[in-house]
């Protein structure tokens, strides 16, 4: 059998995750992981098509692995994730990247040591992948990138469709996993460390077993011993509960950050969207959490330049962005996704203005993003010391409550712990204090 793996991720935190899982089952069966794509025997590259971009990536990756197969016969390339849940891009692979060994989908992740060994044995590439699947996969093993905060799966697939966007095509229908469940991989988790949990869903807000709804896992997380922090991405606006917004002032470990995805702030445009909920509303529900939870932070996802999107409706974003004052936020140029109903909409927006309309949106987010930063000025802030900043070498790095990125001077010795840091220097998307003895 090939020893050494290596893996190219691309995409959200949910194929970051799986490719957790991959380094995991592999790492079980005496495999080794490598960040040498050089010295790898098997190459693993997990595909994201959120974008176009992302599709360009990954074929770009599999042109580089060309060379690599051609000066090593029995080395193996394994292609999955997103993108090999599209017909057209299966048929892509399988017509023009002959060096391809193994196509696998998202549904059936957890065969993928078999199919290595399928493909060493038979000696003939092999596609295989599942429509979806209602069975979830317990009790798989995880590799993971951080030693003191994990990724949890609590969910899977959506159900939303919202018209742009492939994942309930990619992921499938929406299914919830067993909360108790979920409940022993953080206590095991916690075990082994971990102080911080990220719980993942494309939709947590409808998560449901037959016990609880996801405020009420969020109770039970909340009990377990050793964990510290608890966060959750991604909530939708139109099913976002009182009950969630009351799990904030219940729950201690719940970290006062929200994603709250707005996509547009024109109602004509969230309509064509599909998103089931209008500026008004989402609105509402930004003060209903800023009255409950006044110091909670808040970003979002935008997309600017949807099909028939006019002057008036992108100022209509600017005007909700202004309003809310997000902490951050990521912005989007839409990407026309084969398959997807938008992708027929007649009014396909010219590139220049969609890069016009990007560049003012991003300015006026950058402006309120370093003014809100500003109010941290003095105040100190619980930091989950996550390793020494990458941009400075003489400094530690983590996350706030709020998830906000600091930076400080002290001793690694402090990595894994909470400590809390006094922020004396405000940056656009970050930062900086000094250490603040108890
Ligand atoms: N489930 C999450 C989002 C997952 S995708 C949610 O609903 O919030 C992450 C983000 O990518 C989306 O929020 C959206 O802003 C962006 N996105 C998705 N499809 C896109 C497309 N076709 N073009 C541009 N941006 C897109
Ligand atoms: Fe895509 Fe909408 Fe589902 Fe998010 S909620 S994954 S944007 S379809
Ligand atoms: Fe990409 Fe799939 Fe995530 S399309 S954003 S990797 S769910």
């Amino acid at each position: 059998m090939p020893k050494n793996f290596h893996i190219t991720t691309f995409g959200c935190q949910m194929n970051e995750h799986d490719s957790e899982i991959i380094a995991g089952i592999l790492s079980e069966k005496g495999m080794l992981k490598t960040d040498e794509k050089e010295n790898a025997d098997v190459a693993i590259i997990n595909t994201c098509s959120i974008r176009e971009n992302a599709d360009k990536r990954f074929f770009g990756t599999l042109g580089q692995l060309k060379k690599l197969k051609e000066a090593k016969s029995d080395f193996i390339v394994c292609v999955c994730g997103c993108m090999m849940q599209q017909e057209h891009i299966v048929e892509e692979v399988k017509q023009k990247y002959p060096w391809v060994d193994i196509v696998i989908g998202t549904h059936n992740l957890a065969d993928i040591y078999d199919l290595i060994e399928q493909t060493v044995e038979e000696r003939h590439r092999i596609v295989e992948i599942l429509k979806d699947s209602t069975l979830i996969n317990e009790h798989l093993p995880a590799d993971r990138k951080y030693k003191y905060k994990s990724l949890v799966n609590i969910m899977f697939g959506c159900d939303n469709f919202c018209t742009y966007c492939v994942v309930p095509y990619t992921r499938g229908r929406e299914k919830s996993r067993n909360p108790h469940r979920i409940v022993d991989e953080i206590k095991y988790l916690a075990q082994d460390g971990v102080k911080e949990v990220t719980l993942l869903g494309q939709n947590v807000n409808s998560y449901k077993s037959e016990e609880t709804d996801f405020a009420g896992l969020i109770e039970m997380i909340n009990d377990v011993d050793g964990i510290e922090r608890i966060r959750f991405m991604t909530s939708h606006p139109k099913d976002l509960s009182d009950r969630l917004i009351e799990a904030y002032i219940k729950c201690d470990k719940l970290c006062k950050s929200i994603h709250l995805p707005l996509q547009s702030g024109s109602d004509r445009v969230l309509r064509r969207m599909n998103r089931r909920y209008d500026a008004n509303r989402y609105m509402s529900l930004v003060e209903k959490i800023k009255k409950a939870v006044p110091d909670i932070t808040i970003s979002t996802d935008i997309i600017v330049g949807f099909p028939g999107e006019t002057e008036e409706d992108f100022v209509e974003t600017l005007n909700i962005v202004k309003a809310v004052e997000y902490d951050s936020a990521f912005t989007f140029l839409y990407s026309i996704r084969k398959g997807t109903p938008a992708a027929k909409f007649d009014e396909q927006i010219p590139e220049g203005i969609k890069h016009e309309r990007f560049n003012r949106l991003v300015e006026v987010i950058n402006d309120i993003s370093a003014m809100k930063n500003q109010k941290y000025l003095g105040r100190v802030e619980d930091v989950l010391v996550e390793g020494v900043s990458k941009n400075n070498k003489q400094a530690l790095s983590g996350r706030s409550d709020g998830f906000k990125l600091v930076n400080f001077r002290g001793s690694e010795e402090l990595i894994g712990n909470i400590v809390p840091v006094k922020i004396t220097e405000a940056k656009t998307f970050s930062l900086f204090g000094e250490l603040k003895y108890r």
